[in-house]
């Protein structure tokens, strides 16, 4: 799959892990070996591909991590605890709880026990809330980041875009959001957020000179939304079933590239997007917290 306006997802995340691995190497040279450890609560098939993705990633780069695996029935009192021993070791710069938890950990409870300077999902409410402030020595969460950052090594101008971000979520919506509409450069955007509740969502989406999509709906952006020559970026992860496929289903993102694809000024191809950039920030997020951590 090759076309013109394509945004090289993959090709980005590894220009990243390049400026990455450098600053790992920095860090060993001074005898700091970048550290992340990663907690994975249950058997949720998607989380644990997710994690081995990252794992592999981080080794590559030099990051060395641990993957601490509890079972479904952990308490959230023994999550916690872990993350205050998590929280103390020195040796661990980086902590990642994979989401969804089971239906009995509150996640909320969970993201704010973890130190704000090892929070490399950047979803402590200390982070989500310098992220609001402009204040920019917090962590970024990945995807919206990554999001970011494909857009301006892309060369996408935001500053006074109309930018429509549809999907509220607190991961991708939300920050994504408060990162375009800063007073700042790469962001200055004019952002309107779409949502379940919503109306007209196909008038904003013609008037955006930028589409995120990140509601978690398959196929939700249709040719008839997009302006010609707007860029689009896919966040979407949708399983859907596929007689035909693999075990009988396959994922889509939220926009339905095939018809989209011909009228976008850029898009992002959906695997190969935006996925590769989540992993990238994280770990740029990883070293970042080891720099400063012993700065
Ligand atoms: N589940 C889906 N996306 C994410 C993410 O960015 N971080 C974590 N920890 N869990 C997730």
């Amino acid at each position: 799959m090759s076309f013109p306006n394509l945004i090289d997802g993959r090709a980005i995340a590894e220009q990243i892990h390049a400026e990455t691995a450098q600053r790992v190497e920095a860090l060993k040279a001074r005898g700091i070996q970048p550290s992340l450890l990663f907690v994975r609560v249950g058997e949720d098939p998607a989380s644990k591909v997710y994690v081995g993705m990252k794992e592999k990633t981080s080794a590559r780069l030099g990051i060395v991590s641990e993957t601490r695996v509890l079972p479904e029935a952990t308490t959230q009192a023994e999550l916690l605890l872990l993350l205050e021993q998590a929280n103390a070791d020195s040796r661990i710069h980086g902590i990642l709880v994979q989401a969804p938890l089971p239906k009995h950990i509150d996640e909320r409870v969970v993201y704010a026990s973890v130190a704000p300077g090892k929070d490399v999902d950047g979803f402590h409410p200390i982070n989500v809330g310098k992220l609001m402030l402009g204040d920019s020595t917090g962590f970024l969460p990945c995807t919206p980041a990554g999001v970011h950052e494909l857009l301006i090594r892309s060369g996408v101008k935001t500053d006074g875009a109309e930018v429509v971000v549809l999907g509220r979520g607190n991961i991708v919506g939300k920050p994504m959001a408060s990162i375009l509409i800063q007073k700042s450069r790469h962001a200055n955007a004019t952002v309107t957020v779409c949502h379940s509740a919503s109306r007209h969502v196909k008038e904003h989406c013609l008037r955006a000179d930028i589409i995120v999509a990140a509601l978690g709906s398959a196929k939700f952006v249709t040719a008839d939304m997009v302006k010609p020559g707007a860029v689009v970026v896919d966040v979407g992860v949708n399983r859907v079933s596929d007689p035909s496929a693999k075990g009988g289903s396959r994922l889509v993102g939220d926009v339905d590239f095939d018809a989209v694809q011909p009228i976008a000024g850029r898009i992002t191809p959906n695997p190969g997007g935006v996925g590769p950039m989540t992993i990238a920030m994280l770990l740029q997020n990883t070293v970042r917290a080891a720099e400063m951590a012993t700065r």
